[in-house]
């Protein structure tokens, strides 16, 4: 097996699973971040994002890993860098590439040797022919190759995902830069997709965005179930057994959040906009979800004209279970609606609440006294006029009829299926789901 020196710039979500991984395959790695704090943090052993496995791999692999903030000697020594920075939406949600260039920048300036740049970052396709160039036309005195190797990690299965990929796509057409991407790879023994470095940034954004527009259409099939009758989980069970269509991500919800569909989305949309071409699919999705988000709230309707006054029980705050990420969670545009019409709030989620907490101050105008944060699911139903389940974390599905038994009014309105409708009727709940 061939060890490299690598050198992964950015230690978030992405950098730090990918750094820890490649030291897993027994390469030397340099996790270098400019947050002092985070160095300080992961260099005592604390991953700083909870991600299942990350921690024990980071304790397996210590004695291949450092942590640094300084620049300078990072990249002394390297043979590969892995550029892993964020790359936000603006406000027209085109891709900010900033940080991107910016680790670039430190790359040509802090090298010693030649190197393979390895661009992890989701980035608009054509941005890394752009690097090299950029790179081409600067006076650095070594040879560097750029390569997109785009990640498919999900939150909360980052690790196993990174190790048992399905596929890793690796965009360049130098043959010494393949060999030693396939090589870094090896150990990991999961198939290599060889493409060109535009090929390779679609990859990740037609899969990105195909998943995208998977939810939003079970979600519109869903919507139309409930005023015909049918009950979508049947028929995505029906649906998904046809190899055609596969069974995965047919869950029909209160819609998709995360890092990365609604960022993704936005990118190739403006993307295929700034070269003259309309992208329906990807618009009509976008578009889907942000009603599906509103969805509960459109049907609490149904029971009261407003929620001024109310005690209202929120289950659940991170946009999918197993992680503390709340960015763009449906309960993130759901919780302010609720506060400006006046309702009283309690809220419950087993690992969001700190960063929903952070995120209150997103929430203009409203009165955050209005929300009480509580230990237990049953606890936030005492007394409740109305439920709302944004999130599926188990301790939800694993309540009974009875635990909803001190609200005021057992009326439930569930996101994202977590219960069977027959057993929460015959309990007289008020009970309503998502298409069924
Ligand atoms: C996703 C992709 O899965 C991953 O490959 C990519 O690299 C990053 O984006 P992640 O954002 O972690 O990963 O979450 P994922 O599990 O894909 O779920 C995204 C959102 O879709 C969640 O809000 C989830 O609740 C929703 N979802 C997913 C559905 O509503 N229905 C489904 O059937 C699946």
């Amino acid at each position: 097996m061939s060890q490299y020196n690598i050198t992964v710039v950015g230690t978030s979500y992405v950098g730090l699973v990918t750094a820890v991984a490649l030291a897993e395959c027994g390469h030397i790695v340099t996790c270098l971040d400019v947050d002092e704090n985070k160095i300080q943090r992961l260099k005592s052993g604390d991953p700083v994002i909870y991600e299942e496995g990350l921690k024990d791999l980071m304790v397996k692999n210590k004695d291949r890993l450092i942590y640094t903030d300084d620049v300078k000697s990072a990249y002394k020594g390297a043979d590969v860098t892995f550029i892993c920075v964020g790359t936000p939406s603006r406000e027209d949600g085109s891709a900010n590439l900033d940080y991107v260039f910016k680790a670039a920048e430190d790359v040509i300036n802090n090298i010693d040797r030649d190197v393979i740049m390895v661009v992890k970052s989701t980035v608009p396709i054509g941005t890394n022919d752009k690097l090299q160039k950029h790179i081409d036309e600067s006076n650095c005195d070594f040879d560097i190759e750029v390569v997109s190797n785009p990640e498919f990690l999900s939150q909360g299965t980052a690790v196993k995902n990174m190790l048992n990929a399905d596929r890793i796509v690796i965009g360049t057409e130098s043959d010494n830069a393949k060999r030693i991407m396939a090589e870094i790879y090896e150990p990991m023994g999961r198939p290599i997709v060889f493409t060109n470095r535009c090929s390779s940034e679609m990859i990740k954004y037609a899969s990105n965005d195909f998943l995208a527009l998977k939810i939003s259409y079970i979600n519109e099939i869903a919507n139309l179930c409930e005023l015909l009758g049918a009950d979508v989980k049947d028929v995505a069970a029906g649906m998904g057994m046809d190899p055609r269509i596969g069974n995965k991500f047919l869950n029909a919800g209160i819609g998709y959040g995360g890092s990365c569909f609604p960022k993704d989305t936005k990118a190739l949309y403006s993307l295929a906009a700034d070269h003259g071409y309309d992208l329906k699919l990807v618009k009509a999705t976008m578009e889907v979800n942000e009603l599906q988000k509103m969805r509960l709230l459109e049907k609490s309707r149904q029971y009261y004209d407003s929620l001024e006054g109310l005690n209202v029980a929120v289950l659940g705050l991170t946009f999918k279970p197993g992680t503390d990420d709340l960015r763009d969670a449906p309960s993130i545009v759901n919780i302010p609606e609720m506060l400006k019409e006046g309702a009283n709030i309690k809220v419950w989620d087993p690992i969001g609440v700190g960063n929903f907490l952070k995120n209150l101050d997103m929430i203009d105008e409203c009165d955050t006294d209005m929300i009480t944060v509580c230990d237990t699911p049953i606890g936030t139903l005492d007394n409740a006029d109305i439920c709302f389940i944004f999130t599926e974390w188990d301790e939800i599905k694993r309540m009974e009829p009875e635990d909803f038994a001190g609200m005021n009014n057992m009326i439930v309105l569930d996101g994202r299926n977590c219960f069977d409708v027959k057993k929460m009727r015959s309990a007289n709940i008020i009970y309503s789901s998502i298409g069924r």
